[in-house]
C-alpha cells in the first residue's frame, strides 16, 4: 500500500491547497460549497469534513469517472447548482480580491472566465477574446491573446454546453466553454483589473494567481504569499528589519499548530524579560536588554504573519496584540528608568522616562484614527515614526549605554510626532 496524497492535500504554508482556495473563497463572502471528489477522495473529506470548522457548508459529489475530462466532474454537480456560482480549480491559488472582482463584475454572459494576458505557459489553457467575448479556447490555440485562470463565474446554462460537449465526446471544460463561446455567452475578466495590494512605499504588488503544477509553482506561490504580509502601515525599520526576518520565522511557525495567540503572549513574554536585562544596573545586562526588546519587536510580527497564513486572523487576537504590546511598551521604557535611577540616583531620569512612556502611548493611540484620516497622503514621514523606529532606539541605546539619552529621544520624538499628526489631522480637518 502507498499512501499516496492526493494534489489538492498538498500543504502550502501549513495549509493544503484545497483548503486555502475554500478559505479564499469565504474571504469573498462565498459561504456554501460543492466539491466534486474523485481519486483518493476519502482523504480530501475526512480533511475539510463538512466544513462546520471553517463556518461554511460542504457538500461532496462523487465523481467515478474522474480519469474523464474536468467537464464531467463539474456536470455531476448540476443538480446543486440552480443559480449562478464560481467554479474553482483545488489546485489553484488565487487573491481573494480576484473572487470579489469577478463576482461583482457587470456582464450578461452566462459564463465568465477569468484571464490572465500574460505569456501562456505549456500548461496553460488558451484563450481568444474579441470586444470581451471568447471567440476560442483551447490548449493548442495558435492564435490566443490571453489565458484561461480557471476562475469562472457561471449560471446553470454551463450544464447545457457541457451536455453538447459530451455528445461529441469531448469532456473537458474548455471544450463545454468553446461550445458556449460558439452561441456568444462567453465573456471574461480580466483579472488584472481587480483591485490591488496597494502599498505606501513599495511597487503595487498585482493580484495574483497560480496553478500548482510543479515544486517550482509551489515555491513561487509562497514566495507571492510571503510578499503579501508587508504591510502597508509598516514603519521603515519594520520594513527593512524586521519584516524579512520575522517572514522567515513565520514559514516555520506555519507548520506547527502555534497559533497566534500563542505567539502574541510569547512575544509578551520575552518583552518582560527584557525589561528585567534593562533595569539591571551594568552594561551587559543592558545590552542584553536591548537585543531582547528588538527580538520581541522582530516576533511581533509573527502573530498577525501566521494569523494572515493560516486564515486565523480574528478581531480579539489583534486586539490582544496591541494591548499586550502596550504593556510591553510601559515595561521597556520603567525598565530604562529603573535602572537609570539604580545607576545615577537622578531623578531626571524618571522625568524624562515619563515623556517617553506618554509619548509611545500617545504615538500608538493615536495613530489607528490618523491612518484613516489621512491614508497616503503624508508619505513617507507617516512610517518612520512607530513601535518599531521606538524599540530599535532602545536597541541603540543599549548598546551604546545611554540609558538617559534614549529615554530622552524616545520623548522628543514621540511627542513631536503626536504633535506633528494633530497639526496635519486639522489642516485637513479644517477644509470640511
Ligand atoms: O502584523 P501585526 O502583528 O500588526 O498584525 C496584527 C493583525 O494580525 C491583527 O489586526 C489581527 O488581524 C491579526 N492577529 C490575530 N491574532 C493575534 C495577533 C494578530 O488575529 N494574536
Ligand atoms: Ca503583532
Ligand atoms: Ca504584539
Amino acid at each position: 500500500m502507498t499512501h499516496a496524497k492526493p494534489k489538492p492535500l498538498i500543504r502550502l504554508l501549513g495549509v493544503p491547497l484545497i483548503e486555502r482556495v475554500i478559505l479564499t473563497a469565504k474571504e469573498a463572502g462565498i459561504n456554501e460549497f460543492i466539491i466534486v471528489v474523485g481519486f483518493l477522495g476519502e482523504q480530501i473529506k475526512e480533511e475539510l469534513g463538512d466544513g462546520r470548522k471553517y463556518g461554511i457548508k460542504i457538500v461532496y459529489v462523487e465523481n467515478d469517472d474522474w480519469e474523464k475530462g474536468n467537464g464531467i466532474s463539474v456536470f455531476k454537480a448540476r443538480k446543486y447548482l440552480q443559480e449562478t456560482f464560481i467554479l474553482l480549480m483545488s489546485d489553484h491559488i488565487l487573491d481573494y480580491r480576484i473572487l470579489e472582482g469577478i463576482i461583482n463584475y457587470e456582464s450578461s454572459n452566462d459564463i465568465v472566465i477569468g484571464i490572465d494576458r500574460r505569456e501562456p505557459l505549456k500548461t496553460d489553457t488558451k484563450v481568444l477574446e474579441k470586444n470581451g467575448q471568447i471567440i476560442e479556447i483551447g490548449k493548442e490555440l495558435e492564435n490566443s491573446n490571453c489565458i484561461d485562470t480557471g476562475i469562472f463565474r457561471c449560471t446553470p446554462k454551463i450544464f447545457a454546453f457541457i451536455e453538447e460537449a459530451i455528445k461529441e465526446n469531448k469532456t473537458e471544460l474548455a471544450e463545454a466553454i468553446a461550445v458556449g463561446s460558439e452561441k456568444g455567452h462567453v465573456g471574461i475578466f480580466d483579472v488584472s483589473t481587480a483591485d490591488s495590494y496597494d502599498s505606501a512605499m513599495s511597487e503595487d504588488i498585482d493580484t495574483w494567481w497560480i496553478n500548482i503544477n510543479t515544486k517550482e509553482d509551489l515555491k513561487n506561490s509562497r514566495k507571492m504569499l510571503c510578499q503579501q504580509l508587508k504591510k502597508t502601515t509598516d514603519g521603515v525599520i519594520s520594513r527593512f528589519i524586521n519584516r524579512p526576518i520575522s517572514i522567515q520565522i513565520s514559514k516555520l511557525l506555519v507548520k506547527t499548530s502555534i497559533s497566534p495567540n500563542m505567539i502574541s503572549f510569547f512575544c509578551f513574554a520575552v518583552a518582560i524579560l527584557a525589561s528585567v536585562f534593562l533595569s539591571f544596573p551594568a552594561y551587559w545586562a543592558l545590552i542584553i536588554g536591548g537585543i531582547l526588546a528588538q527580538i520581541t519587536s522582530i516576533l511581533d510580527g509573527c502573530d498577525g504573519e501566521v494569523a494572515r497564513l493560516k486564515f486565523q486572523s480574528s478581531t480579539f487576537g489583534g486586539w490582544l496584540d496591541s494591548i499586550l504590546d502596550r504593556y510591553a511598551d510601559g515595561f521597556f521604557i520603567f525598565g530604562l528608568s529603573l535602572g537609570l535611577w539604580f545607576r545615577t540616583e537622578n531623578y531626571w531620569g524618571w522625568i524624562v522616562g515619563f515623556f517617553a512612556l506618554i509619548g509611545s502611548f500617545l504615538n500608538s493611540y493615536s495613530s489607528t484614527k490618523f491612518e484613516e484620516f489621512v491614508n497616503k497622503q503624508t508619505g513617507f514621514f507617516q512610517f518612520l515614526v512607530r513601535r518599531d523606529l521606538r524599540i530599535f532606539i532602545i536597541l541603540l541605546g543599549s548598546l551604546f549605554n545611554q540609558i538617559f539619552w534614549t529615554l530622552f529621544i524616545l520623548g522628543v520624538i514621540m511627542n513631536l510626532e503626536v504633535l506633528r499628526r494633530i497639526i496635519v489631522t486639522s489642516l485637513i480637518y479644517s477644509k470640511d
